[in-house]
This record gives structure tokens, sequence and C-alpha cells, in this order.
């Protein structure tokens, strides 16, 4: 089968009857009532409450330190953020409509401003007042998926900049243009019609050349979909790989010469599951796969079985001579992060109890012998959100930013900034303290500076109800931060961001 037939056969399954087949089961569907209830009892809960608001203003104040001079430009985030509409409330935190909030830094003052991404499905719960769709880990009422995958798109996950464009990803569907001043969404971004509509994995990975390469995965056919975009956004080719189960894939690497998928034993095949997350089943017994695919010849796939794990988000790779490739990655035990966690602290009932190890390792893999060296880090202690610096993407990156959380933690999330030295193997980390929560922190390079860099991050205070913008030093990170701002506004705790540069910086 040609590549567009393949592709015109996804579409037409995912539009016509793959993702309704999963609907027909009661769901689970939030209560906010019981969830208030929670909060009052653990006012950690504040992150996960959401807004009701589909615009959202504050001001920072600066509480110390200054705006470095040469730091200028926006950090646009996104996440789910209405997580209640209504009586109803999403039951999984990957579910709510997805908000951008960008923080603009100007001289010695910084600005807010969020907005919904208003995707036809946002949109139409919005005016609605109740969860009419089903969506990741949630059944909505009207018991249907708004008729295609783009109808459940709620945007949510993502921000990327690329071809003169501010796009809001997702996973299983279309990206969405924002409008970077106005934040206004602008409509759904479709290169070609054949691929109008297929997954768009939320974490594209950006070539030597500024191209731009992504991942898809698609439940029933089977199969993951490979995108190369050229640097002025034209669609280059795409590539179907047929799958026998379709693993879920949410991140993957590039290295100068291939591509690196990494495929864990978590694949659907139950085909009348409650929810997506559902039609998914953890295989303990089975392998992790590592799919290495020459980016010259898309078909020429190297295969490597490697020990069962779940993974979320990887740092970066790179070609090490032409038979070797190196990675960093959190490496989870299982996915119950998503699988228990995350519908827990929707409800209220997460307690502390103990969830999948999730650790920071260095891989290797050698494509002679066809192994995989994994070298892992407990001392870090559950870590996830690895961050490196742009300027050494594709090559034997130095440093590895991270989010951790060292144990025995009684909220649910990370509070420690960890840096990790890779040519030395030293790491410097900061703790945020026992009430605030961070979110994904950025390594933001200093302008004409090589090898020095910021670190920009939020966090939210649940006892005090802010949510805060630091700034520190890369070379200093214990130090703490060189400018801290804080809003009186608790921002719902997103998941990843870019920082977008002012010309000239
Ligand atoms: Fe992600």
């Amino acid at each position: 089968m040609d590549r567009r037939t393949f592709t015109k056969m996804l579409i037409g399954l995912m539009t016509a009857s793959a993702l309704p087949t999963y609907l027909q089961a009661k769901t689970p569907l939030g209560d906010q009532a019981s969830f208030l209830r929670s909060l009052e009892k653990k006012p950690w809960l504040l992150g996960y409450l959401g807004t009701r608001e589909t615009e959202l203003h504050a001001n920072l104040r600066i509480v110390s330190g200054y705006v470095p001079s040469d730091l200028r430009g926006h950090l646009f985030r996104n996440g789910p953020a209405q997580h209640n509409l209504g009586p109803d409330r999403f039951a999984h935190w990957f579910d709510a409509p997805g908000m951008v909030q960008r923080f603009t830094f100007s001289d010695n003052k910084i600005t807010h401003y969020g907005r919904l991404v208003e995707t036809a499905r946002n949109v139409a719960e919005t005016n609605a007042g109740h969860i009419k769709f089903s969506g990741f880990g949630t059944h909505g009422h009207d018991l249907t998926s708004g008729g295609s995958a783009d109808g459940q798109n709620t945007g949510n996950i993502s921000l990327i900049k690329h071809a003169g464009e501010l796009l809001a990803l997702w996973e299983g569907g279309s990206p969405h243009i924002i409008n970077p001043e106005t934040l206004e969404t602008e409509g759904r971004k479709s290169w070609l019609s054949d691929t109008q509509g297929l997954p768009f994995g939320a974490h594209p990975r950006v070539d030597q050349d500024g191209s731009l390469w992504n991942l898809g995965y698609s439940v029933n056919p089977a199969a993951l979909i490979l995108y190369h975009i050229s640097v002025d956004g034209q669609l280059l080719k795409t590539h179907v790989l047929p799958q026998t189960a379709t693993p879920m894939v949410h991140d993957f690497m590039i290295t100068a010469t291939k591509i690196v998928i990494i495929a864990p034993p978590y694949t659907a095949s139950n085909p009348a599951g409650d929810a997506f997350v559902d039609l998914f089943k953890w295989r303990a017994a089975e392998p992790t796969k590592v799919l290495i695919i020459d980016k010259a010849d898309l078909t020429n796939v190297t295969l490597i079985d490697i020990e069962p794990f779940w993974v979320f988000h990887f740092g970066n790779a790179y070609d090490i001579g032409t038979s070797e490739i190196g990675f960093d990655f959190a490496l989870h035990d299982d996915p119950s992060f998503m699988t228990k966690d995350a519908f827990a602290a929707m409800d209220g009932s997460w307690d502390g109890g103990a969830s999948a190890a999730s650790r920071y390792v260095q891989a290797r893999i050698n494509l002679k012998s066809k192994t995989v060296r994994l070298d892992k880090a407990p001392e870090f202690g559950q870590v996830e959100f690895i961050q490196t610096d742009a300027r050494e993407n594709l090559s034997s990156h130095r440093h590895a930013l991270m989010l951790a959380q060292p144990g025995g933690a009684s909220v649910f999330g990370f509070n420690r900034l960890v840096l990790v030295d890779r040519n030395t193997g030293n790491a410097s980390s900061f703790d945020v303290g026992e009430t605030e929560i961070l979110e994904e922190h950025l390594i933001v390079p200093k302008p004409r500076i090589e090898n020095e860099f910021w670190i920009i991050g939020t966090a939210l205070d649940w006892q005090k109800g802010t949510t805060n913008l630091s700034v520190y030093d890369g070379s200093h990170l214990s130090d703490g931060p060189i400018m801290k701002a804080e809003m009186d506004l608790a921002l719902p705790l997103g998941l990843h961001g870019t920082f977008i540069p002012a010309v000239g910086y």
C-alpha cells in the first residue's frame, strides 16, 4: 500500500468510525462539588482547580531582584485550564480546554495575559456549560467524539513557533494557530489536504537546518506517522509506519542522521474502552521497542527490544560516530502517573501514595550490537520535564534541566529544580519550598554570550494563592532566583511552554 492510500485510509477511519467505538460504555465524569470538598482539606489541590474564565489578566509585582536588561521577550505556556464546566469536572488532568498564558518581559516589568485556545470543542463546551464530548480520560454527556479527532481537540499541551506562526499543539489532531499579540485562535493548521486532521504530536523536533520533524500515532488503523516540515513551513514529506498494536508515544527524538522512537509496551487493543486511555493496556511482560529510522530513507528501520518502561519526555539526542546514539530522558517504571495519579489529582483523592518511580537516565544506543545502555540516576528523585539548551541541539549536550521531587511529598507536584552537568556528572539544585509546585522551566540562552543561559519558569504557591515567575542564572542555580515576581492569581498547573525573544535579543 502506498503512502497516499494509507494516509487516506487513516483519515477515513479516524473520522468515520474509529473514535466512536470506545464511546459506548459508561465512563468517568468528575464531580466539581466533590472536588471542592477535597480542596478544603488539601489546599495544594488549588493547582488543579482550574478557571471558568476564558481570559485572564494579572499584574505581576517583582518581589526580589530585577529583570536582566538583556532578557526581553515572551514566555508562552499552555495547559489544561477549564477543569470544570458547570457541575461537571473533567476526570483526567489532560482533558480540560487549553489556555495560553503569556508573560512579557520588558524594562524591569512583567505583564501577563491568558486566553482560552478557541478550538471548536472548547468553544462548544464553554457555550454549552457542560462537558459534551469524550476525551482522554473523561466521557462527556453527549456520548460523542465530536465527529473526528479534531472534534475532541482541546489544544492544551504545548506551543511552538515555526515559520512565523505560533502553534498550540495537542496530540490527537491538528495544531491551532495562535495570534501572539491577541492570543486569538486563528484556526486549525493543516499543511496539505491529505494530512488534515491527522494526529500531530505535541513535541516536534527542530533539525539543524531549522526544519521540523514530528510524530503522530493512530489507533485505528494502527500506525505511527512521521512528518517533515521545511523551515518555511512547507510539508516536505510524511511517512506511515504501520503497527500491529499502536503504542502511545508522546515524544521522540532526532539526531543529525536518525529518528529515534521509543515505544513502551503501553499499546491499544481494547476495542471498547470507556475513554481513550482505556484503549491502552500496560503489558509489563513485553519489551519497550526502540525504532531507529534513517532520516534519508524512512523505510530503513532498525528495531531493538529493551526492558519495559514508560516515558513521556526526552531531553536531546545526538550521533556518536556512525554506530552509536546518545540521549537522555525521564524513565517511568510504568505509566501510572498518567493512568492513576492524574485521575486522583483531579478528583482530589491523591494522598501521596507511591506512583511509579521516574528517574533521570542517560542512555546510549549501540547500533552494531543492537543494545541500549541505560544509566539511571535515582539520586535526583522523581524527575520530569527535561529541558536542554537549544544551542546544543543534536550534539552531546552539557546541561540537562529538570523538575524533581526528592520524595516523601504530600502534594502532587515537583518542588526542586535540578541542573545536571553531563560533562562533570555534578548537579546543582534549588528547592522552592513546601508550599510551591513548579511548572516546566526552560533554558533560555543569554543573547550573544556563548554557553550562558537563564532558567525561567512559573510556580504555584498554593498557600498564598499566587503564581510566581522566576529567573535564575544558569551558572548559579543554587543561589536561587535573580528575579522573582508574583501575581495574585493561581493559574491552573499547566504543561509546556516556549520562550520567544524580542527582536534583537
Ligand atoms: Fe509533553
